[in-house]
């Protein structure tokens, strides 16, 4: 449990898909770990995904998907600030605070900003098509999210250190102008240590991403699990000869998936692997055993969590108001600073 003077961490999270377990193992569980040292804050960005989701249900869905997928995980709404952005108007008020403050050339030089120019001139297309100003004021959004929370520590893959850094850069130039009256605190990028580091390859060998559709939900039911585990390619080596595990997809998920307590399946799996006598079609049945024993009981939770009316719309409730606390605390000191309302 975190020391009530424990440093804060925030976890923001896009509701863009359903969760695969390639996020289960390279973002959440890692995220999650955290909560045992920091004063752990984590919320669903729905007004992020607003920029690419155009549907409205499927928006709905993928923030409760998402929301429900964290708590069946093991995320403890007791212990940690858990909401979803859109349930904070404060991070509004503040966006365009902070809107005032940035330099329009600080978002001109944005990563994912620049990638969609640089593939429209590519197609010939005109430098700005398709360029929503959500998807250009992206950063500042993500600032506020995270200066408005007093996030010391923002845990993130590599693609999105340039975002906090940007939050950085804007906290700066608010203390600069504000300072003597008050100060943002500075947040730093950390990025979660993933265990064996790897990532976990999906259905077709290369990296499980919902950009190459090759992706194992976590929640399938077992049938379907049992399917795409059996569509995982493997080479033609016969039975009886030996094989190398460390090329083999299949015994690369078993490895990173099996719980902590069965590092013996993995050892014991590694040496019939190696002795030859053991087929692709037995090491399936193996990773299917291993990865539904794992997952029956999140997907019992998290088909619980996503019923109209069921815990967890106590719980988003909840965090939304620990949320709006922290937040409007933050907002009124802005207020006062910047020469906003009486
Ligand atoms: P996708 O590639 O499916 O679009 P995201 O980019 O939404 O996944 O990833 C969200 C988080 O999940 C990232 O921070 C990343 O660390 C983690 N992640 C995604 N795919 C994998 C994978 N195959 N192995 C390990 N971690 C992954
Ligand atoms: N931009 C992040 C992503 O694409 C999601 C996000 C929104 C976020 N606001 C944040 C992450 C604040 C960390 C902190 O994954």
């Amino acid at each position: 449990m975190p020391q009530p003077s424990a440093k804060v961490s925030l976890t923001g999270i896009k509701p863009t898909g359903e969760p695969h377990l390639g996020n289960l193992i390279g973002a959440i569980r890692p995220a999650l770990r955290l909560a045992e040292e920091y004063d752990s804050v984590y919320f669903i960005a729905d007004y992020h995904a607003l920029t690419t989701v155009r549907d409205p249900r499927l928006l709905r869905h993928y923030t409760r998907s998402v929301a429900a997928t964290w708590v069946a995980a093991g995320l403890d709404p007791a212990r940690t600030t858990f909401y979803v952005q859109s349930d904070v108007p404060e991070i509004f008020e503040l966006n365009w605070a902070l809107s005032c403050l940035t330099g329009k050339g600080l978002m001109n030089r944005a990563h994912a900003y620049k990638a969609a120019r640089d593939r429209n001139v590519e197609a010939g297309e005109e430098p700005d098509a398709g360029v929503n100003m959500g998807l250009f004021n992206y950063p500042i959004l993500m600032a506020v999210d995270i200066l408005i929370m007093e996030s010391d520590v923002v845990p993130v893959g590599k693609d999105q250190v340039q975002h906090v850094e940007y939050a950085a850069d804007i906290a700066g130039s608010f203390n600069h102008v504000y300072g003597s009256s008050y100060s943002f605190k500075i947040p730093q990028a950390i990025i979660p240590d993933v265990g064996t580091g790897h990532t976990l390859p999906g259905l077709d060998g290369r990296k499980m991403s919902k950009s190459y559709d090759n992706t194992i939900q976590l929640f399938l039911p077992e049938n379907k699990l049992k399917k795409l585990v059996r569509r995982i390619p493997t080479d033609s080596t016969p039975v009886e000869e030996p094989k190398d595990p460390d090329s083999s997809a299949v015994f690369q998920i078993l490895d990173q998936f099996a719980p902590s307590g069965s590092a013996d399946i993995v050892a014991e799996t590694r040496k019939r692997l190696e002795a030859g006598g053991m087929g692709w079609g037995e090491l399936k049945n193996v990773l299917f055993e291993v990865l539904n024993t794992e997952l029956t009981p999140l997907r019992e939770r998290y088909d619980e969590l996503m019923k109209p009316g069921s815990d967890l719309d106590t719980y988003l409730a909840q965090g939304a108001e620990k949320a709006r606390d922290r937040a409007s605390g933050v907002l009124g000191s802005v207020r006062e600073a910047i020469g906003i309302g009486r």
